[in-house]
């Protein structure tokens, strides 16, 4: 398939390029290089190699870790390492990321000057090593969000995509940390949930619009989807990175993506979907969750009405006299099943694949109102 056949299909376009899968392999420290990546580029879109030590803290680190029988990557010349592992996946259609354990702003910063914007630069906020914590890094961040902010800050300064790879339930309120993460200019938030369920990512999701990767147990298709439909714009996989699991999701994921035009739609409001489900939303004429939810985010029913509206105007959606509210605007996923609604779809000339890709643009737009055209603070 061609680029822009990916972008038809996913619309996901990560440091300037179009993403053709949105499976990550996560990185492992030891194993996951450019040949490991390689080896599985059938059927992924991101890969983040490392984590890689690229200071004297954290390589002390991680030789005192190596010693403690963990595998890491232990090299002389840190830099040199990821210059020739990023080359070698320079030529292959992976969007690549390095995992990177630095003690310090200036030790990001310093290696965007020999990887410059090749590659998207992910702050490892997530290891609970008690030597990399001594060093200032991993976990270490979680518990001291200002240094993490300024290490992000440090990388955007030079123009780079940043992501931020943490474990949920350890900083105190994970939805506060997503919010602080995204207004120090992360671009990515890859969420290892532990435990968590779906909830969590919806939690995240209602509180920044960063770009979320959920990770752990990402195995099946029924937990990957449970992620998209509450808010995950990616999976990423690291124990059971191999090539069958990998393959069975991409093809899953392909297939529902095909036939339903919006890979990781919510769910509707009503059955717990995330914010992004205001696209499906009715008129705010009945006693439901849409009204709590328009309270809490101090919108008035009015303001909604006329946003959405000014949404579809000139658009297919903005047809549909034979639906409840006398327009596509206010109808509901093409999985809850409705004859008017599939008529007026018909009639607006779409497919369903193409009604629901039409629902997704109006609820980036809505998204974006919510985050940046609205004060910030309003959000859940
Ligand atoms: C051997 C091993 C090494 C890991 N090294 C790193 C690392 O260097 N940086 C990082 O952010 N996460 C690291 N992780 C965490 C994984 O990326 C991932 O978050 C975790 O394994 C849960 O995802 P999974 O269920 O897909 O394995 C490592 C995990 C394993 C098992
Ligand atoms: S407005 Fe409709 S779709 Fe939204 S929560 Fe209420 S009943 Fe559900
Ligand atoms: S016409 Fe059907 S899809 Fe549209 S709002 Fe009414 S019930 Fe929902």
């Amino acid at each position: 398939m061609e680029n822009n056949e990916y972008f038809q299909r996913f619309g996901i376009v990560l440091n300037r390029k179009v993403v053709k899968t949105p499976i990550a392999i996560a990185s492992m420290a030891g194993w996951v290089d450019a040949n490991y990546v390689l080896a599985r580029k059938a059927h992924v879109g991101v890969a983040f190699i490392g984590g890689y030590s690229i200071d004297e803290k954290t390589l002390e680190a991680s030789h005192e870790m190596a010693k403690q029988g963990r595998k890491e990557f232990l090299c002389d010349d840190p830099l040199k390492e990821l210059e020739d592992q990023s080359r070698l996946l320079e030529g292959s259609d992976v969007v690549t990321g390095i995992n990177l354990r630095g003690s310090s702003e200036q030790s990001y910063q310093d290696i965007t000057r020999y990887l410059g914007d090749r590659v998207i630069y992910e702050i490892d906020a997530h290891c609970r090593q008690e030597p990399m914590i001594r060093a200032g890094c991993g976990e270490y961040y979680l518990h001291h969000p200002d240094e993490l902010a300024r290490c992000i800050k440090a990388l955007k300064s030079e123009d780079v995509t940043v992501s931020v790879k943490i474990r949920a339930g350890v900083h105190a309120n994970d939805a506060v940390l997503a919010a602080s993460l995204w207004k120090a200019g992360a671009d990515i938030i890859h969420i290892d949930l532990m435990d968590f369920g779906y909830q969590k990512i919806r939690q995240i999701r209602n509180s920044c619009p960063l770009f979320i990767i959920a990770n752990n147990s990402m195995h099946t298709f029924e937990r990957v989807k449970e992620m998209f439909s509450h808010g995950a714009d990616m999976v990423s996989l690291a124990r059971k990175s191999d090539e069958r699991t990998l393959g069975g999701l991409d093809a899953a994921i392909s297939r529902y993506a095909d036939e339903h035009g919006w890979y990781n739609s919510p769910k509707q409001l009503c059955r717990g979907g995330d914010l992004r489900a205001l696209t499906f939303c009715c008129m705010p004429v009945k006693n439901c969750p849409l009204i709590p939810t328009l309270e809490k985010l101090g919108i008035t029913r009015e303001e909604y009405m006329a946003i959405k509206q000014e949404y579809v105007r000139g658009t297919p959606l903005s047809e549909g006299k034979q639906t409840c509210f006398g327009s596509l605007a206010w109808c509901c996923k093409d999985s809850s099943p409705c004859m008017f609604r599939d008529l007026s779809i018909r009639q607006a000339g779409l497919s369903n694949g193409e009604y629901m890709r039409k629902k997704r643009e109006i609820s980036d737009k809505l998204m974006h109102w919510l985050f940046y055209e609205r004060a910030k603070d309003n959000v859940c």
